[in-house]
């Protein structure tokens, strides 16, 4: 698939049915989020999948709004990064490095043919807990990952005009 189509066609999923995600596909999610760059080359991250039922039904209860597909998906991804450093240009590296890596996973997600759907309502220091993650460990973002129920409408996007600037 080609990457700027995956770009475009890709959606956020909500539901999903009721069919586990093949090991060697999310190895290759995996792969994707290995692969993507990070400041430094320092790669101080974890792709963290939970299948275990019990263990997602707490990964809910440490996000507010107790959503549905975080049960229902049959994993969840868990985007964790070492390093909370602040870089020159004034961003920690984990923010940074762990939304790249997580990107380049959902949209090799989306090219195997599964769902996925970019989570920040959790509460950090209670799903550290849950995953027994260390202190200095950070979670920058989670997902559900699975096969989709119902695929939603598409989201608008602000036109090109409004979000590119070129100045010559
Ligand atoms: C940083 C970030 C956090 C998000 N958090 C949530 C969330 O907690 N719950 C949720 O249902 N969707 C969440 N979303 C999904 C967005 O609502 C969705 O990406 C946006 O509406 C655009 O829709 P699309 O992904 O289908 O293109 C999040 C997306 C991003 C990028």
């Amino acid at each position: 698939m080609d990457v700027f189509q995956a770009i475009l066609d890709r959606q956020s999923i909500r539901k999903y049915v009721i069919k586990d995600v093949e090991p060697e596909k999310l190895e290759k999610v995996a792969q994707a989020f290995r692969m993507a760059p990070s400041a430094k080359n320092l790669q101080n991250k974890k792709l963290l999948v939970v299948k275990d039922q019990k263990t997602k039904e707490l990964i809910r209860q440490a996000s507010p709004s107790k959503a549905d597909m975080l049960i229902e998906a049959p994993a969840i991804l868990i985007a964790v990064g070492y390093d909370k450093g602040i870089m020159t240009c004034g961003h920690r590296a984990d923010t940074i490095d762990l939304s790249i890596a997580m990107s380049f996973a959902i949209l090799e997600a989306f090219e195997l043919g599964l769902g996925t759907c970019w989570m920040a309502n959790y509460k950090e220091e209670e799903l550290k807990e849950v995953l027994d993650l260390p202190e200095d460990a950070s979670i920058v973002a989670i997902s559900p990952i699975g096969y989709a129920k119902e695929i939603p409408g598409k989201t608008g996007r602000k036109p090109l005009s409004e979000v590119y600037e070129l100045r010559e």
